[in-house]
């Protein structure tokens, strides 16, 4: 894979790096020369994905299974990366989960568990790094979603914790700037062939309406969100913090409202269907 950037003897650390788009940037940054640690909660993505890494091209990778709703565990692992890398240059938080329920029809577990995997993963993420990054130069990105600033039907629990998620990246762009770390959101639009996207668009007529909403006429590819985090995490990039980056073929100009309406339709007939 060519690159223009140079993330050689950098250490980059992707949580949630073993699947879909946040693997994808973890290769690009291996293929850019980095030293590169992924973690997730199964071990065989964890091995497969380091195997990857590297013959990708990274100097070197590791992998830690770990869930990032457990915060000691998060912290433990942070402390082996470092270990083994030293100083952590470049930070991708990415775990999450989603699943499209109407909030009616969703336990009160059922949200928390998004609220727990994506906006309390992100925090135990963010404070078990931070003692471990370099200061300054540090780049931390977390990866949101549209849903932080476009309600979609059967998505109030992932509206709800992409918010969060992008309200924590703004804030600790303050909190921790004068130290030389800088933290952004990058938003991946709807990513071809990843499991958010199949889960969002559970068939080939949702999926075409669903291209059709893309101002770019096209859903996006794992590489555009991938290129937006070197470009961030570069040099290039410096005086670039607290921003929220969509890489969305303009989704977000159109608005959630015919593939959000289209998502609503299906869930409350599948809904009256079962009462
Ligand atoms: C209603 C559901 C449900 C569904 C699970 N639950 N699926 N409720 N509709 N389809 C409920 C369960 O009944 C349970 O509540 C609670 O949620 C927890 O479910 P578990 O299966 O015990 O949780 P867990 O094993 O921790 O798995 C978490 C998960 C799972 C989120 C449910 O799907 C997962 O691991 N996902 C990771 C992969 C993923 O989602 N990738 C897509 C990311 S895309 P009760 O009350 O019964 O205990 C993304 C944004 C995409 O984040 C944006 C695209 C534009
Ligand atoms: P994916 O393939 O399901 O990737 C999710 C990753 O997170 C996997 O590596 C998964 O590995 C890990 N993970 C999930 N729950 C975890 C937990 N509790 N603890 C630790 N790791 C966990 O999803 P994707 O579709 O590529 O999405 C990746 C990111 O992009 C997410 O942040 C998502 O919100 C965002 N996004 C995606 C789209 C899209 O179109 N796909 C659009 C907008 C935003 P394990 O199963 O091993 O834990």
């Amino acid at each position: 894979m060519a690159t223009v950037f140079d993330f050689n003897n950098k250490t980059v650390v992707v949580i949630g790096g073993t699947s879909g788009i946040n693997r994808s940037i973890a290769e690009s940054f291996a293929a850019a020369g980095a030293r590169v640690a992924v973690a997730s909660r199964s071990q065989d993505k964890v091995d497969d994905t380091v195997t990857a890494l590297e013959s990708a091209g990274a100097q070197t990778a590791m992998g830690i299974a770990f869930d990032v709703r457990d915060a000691m565990a998060v912290a433990e692992g942070f402390a082996a990366i470092q270990e083994a890398y030293g100083e952590i240059d470049v930070l991708v938080s990415g775990a999450a989960g989603n699943f499209p329920a109407l909030a009616a029809d969703m336990s009160v577990n059922a949200f928390k568990t998004v609220i727990d995997i994506d906006l309390m993963g992100t925090i135990h993420v963010m404070k078990a790094a931070y003692p471990h990054l370099k200061r300054p130069g540090a780049s931390i990105i977390n990866i949101s979603a549209p849903q932080s600033y476009l309600p979609y039907e059967g998505q109030a629990h992932v509206c709800a914790a992409k918010a969060g998620v992008d309200q924590i990246t703004r804030t600790l762009s303050m909190e921790w700037g004068l130290e030389g770390i800088r933290v952004n959101s990058v938003v991946p639009g709807f990513i071809d062939g990843t499991e958010g996207a199949k889960r969002l668009a559970p068939s080939p007529e949702v999926l075409k309406g669903l291209t059709r909403s893309i101002p770019l006429g096209r859903l996006g590819a794992c590489e555009d969100v991938a290129n937006a985090c070197l470009f961030l995490s570069s040099d290039q990039a410096s005086y670039i913090s607290g921003t929220v980056l969509a890489v969305d073929g303009a989704l977000y100009q159109r608005g959630s409202g015919s593939t959000g309406e289209m998502m609503g339709h299906m869930l409350r007939a599948a809904s009256a269907s079962k009462k």
